[in-house]
């Protein structure tokens, strides 16, 4: 058992002695600590170690807060079990859990929203608290101590080489095929900073290990627990007519020479509208795509599966549980499509804007100038959080947002006058598309902008309200951003007394 393995999965015998309990590995973790964790959108982070803390801090009395960076979103296993935990005291850059979420708007966490290629930037140049431990998922431990990530790398390389003590996690549940998958290149700090040699998103410039070293790994866990990946909802008809807008754009842009059948590399936020445009592709006349983007979910792997596609540039893969099992099943087809990087890379500002990705993401809502508010509920509550849109959209060649024209059964218009909170500006937004259709933004000024929305993306229920609006600003404000400044809310403070916009 233990040859196999050491021949396998640890493949230096002096680390077997370090092989320990989840319970013992997370003694290692102190109050105060700062804890860096592998993973990206549910998909390679640690589980053993964090439920062994999470239990350990339930049954004690002593006062015990931690802070947490990952990637992006890790597991219940982590950001669940730690915020019922509460044990959190800060929380970056981003998380997706329900739990986590309510300690964030209950103000319990402070919870630090940020671009995720900035984050890695933040770890490497010191601008905030350096990681103490980094919890590792491995798929394996080379002779030298490097670890071989799994699913997803997300911040692990900037996490491991910053810490003091790593503990691993070998996760027997994950294919060993996976290995050559990933490609780890890491940047120097400026003024050594180079430039990142990758002109198509094929290119592999790295190496297939973290950097880590025996000396550094302080406690080895063996587990084999699944990532719980997120089942994705079945395409509404209402994504579906997304998607159509959206395919129906690049199509016109194909037919005015701004882009060829191959498209550019396609970058796509998580969801069912992200997974519903990628579902569209697949049907498309569009041929040889690529992908530079930081999360495969379902339909990209599709798209990969038909040939459509013909290479995935991403931090992760995270495709829902059933997903997940066939992909698994197929890893050697996938192997030579797939290439995982660490998000400094996949959500690179200079290679997104060399290459030119078109950016599509998701926003709650969007006002009449093309302001995109991604990730707070009314203004104040927090949701996710901006994940990577930013670093795809300030740097895309074409950027895209789409929502659905209406929320909470319609007593939510999603165009607003203006939004609540403003991840994206209408300096970066392209194109707003809903599924009343789509409004290609390039070119126009705000009052141009402000007509095209209404008339093209907002729903039927809500554009004689939204022309009112603006036609009346227009005549008491100045004319270049018409807006009644006491007014512009007064939807979000309508709904959150009446329970509707109407
Ligand atoms: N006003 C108020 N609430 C709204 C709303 C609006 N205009 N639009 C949606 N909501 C509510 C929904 O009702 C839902 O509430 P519920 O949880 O109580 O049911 C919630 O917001 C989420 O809406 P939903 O339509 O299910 O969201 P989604 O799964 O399509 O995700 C984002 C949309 C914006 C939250 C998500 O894409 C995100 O987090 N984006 C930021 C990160 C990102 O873009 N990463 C990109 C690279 S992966």
């Amino acid at each position: 058992m233990v040859d196999k393995l050491l021949k396998e999965r640890i493949r230096s015998e002096k680390l077997l002695d370090r092989i320990v309990g989840a319970e013992d590995a997370a003694e290692l973790i102190k109050d105060g600590m700062v804890i860096g964790a592998s993973g990206f959108t549910p998909s390679g982070y640690p589980k053993a170690v964090p439920l062994a803390l999470a239990e350990k801090a339930k049954k004690s009395d002593k006062p015990f807060k931690i802070s947490l960076y990952t990637g992006a979103s890790v597991g219940a296993e982590v950001d669940g079990a730690w915020a019922e935990a509460g044990i959190i005291s800060k929380r970056l850059p981003y998380q997706t859990n329900a739990k986590i979420r309510e300690k964030i708007n209950s103000g319990e966490i402070e919870y630090v929203d940020m671009h995720l290629s900035q984050s890695t930037q933040y770890v490497n140049y010191g601008f905030i608290p350096k990681v103490d431990v980094a919890i590792v998922e491995a798929l394996a431990i080379t002779e030298d101590g490097h670890l071989i990530p799994t699913s997803g790398i997300g911040n692990t390389a900037a996490f491991v080489a910053q810490a003091d003590r790593v503990i691993v996690e070998i996760n027997k549940k994950k294919p060993l095929e996976l290995e050559g998958m990933a490609d780890i290149y890491t940047t120097k700090a400026p003024p050594n900073r180079e430039p990142i040699p990758i002109t198509h998103p094929g290119d592999r410039i790295g190496v297939p290990y973290i950097e880590c070293g025996a000396d550094k790994i302080a406690a080895i866990v063996v587990t084999d627990l699944q990532d719980s990946t997120r089942p994705l909802a079945a395409v509404s008809e209402k994504e579906k007519q997304i998607s159509n807008h959206i395919i129906d754009f690049l199509n016109k842009e194909v037919a005015a020479g701004r882009l060829t059948k191959e498209l550019l590399p396609l970058q796509s936020g998580v969801g069912s509208v992200a997974n519903a445009v990628f579902y569209g592709l697949c049907e498309s006349d569009f041929s040889n795509l690529t992908c530079y983007t930081e999360v495969v979910q379902d339909s990209m792997l599709d798209l990969l599966r038909s040939g459509k596609a013909v290479i995935a540039s991403t931090t992760s893969l995270s495709p829902s549980p059933e997903a997940l099992e066939k992909f698994e099943q197929e890893i050697e087809f996938f192997k030579e499509k797939i290439i995982l990087r660490p998000q400094e890379l996949s959500n690179n500002p200079e290679v997104i804007r060399r290459l030119g990705v078109i950016a599509i993401n998701t926003a709650i809502e969007m006002d009449i100038y093309g302001n995109v508010n991604s990730t707070h509920i009314m203004g104040s509550k927090m949701m996710n959080g901006i994940g990577g849109s930013g670093d795809f959209t300030r740097n895309g060649y074409i950027t895209i947002f789409s929502t659905v024209s209406t929320a909470k059964d319609g007593a939510i218009s999603s165009i607003v006058p203006f939004v609540s909170h403003v991840d994206h500006t209408e300096h970066e937004v392209m194109v707003i598309v809903t599924e009343q259709g789509y409004a290609d933004l390039r070119g126009l000024s705000p009052k141009e902008r402000a007509i095209k929305i209404i008339e093209n993306c907002a729903h039927p229920d809500y554009r004689t309200a939204l022309m009112d609006y603006y036609t009346r600003a227009s005549e008491v404000s100045a004319k270049q951003t018409p807006h009644i400044l006491d007014e512009a809310l007064s939807w979000h403070a309508k709904f959150q007394k009446t329970g509707s916009m109407k």
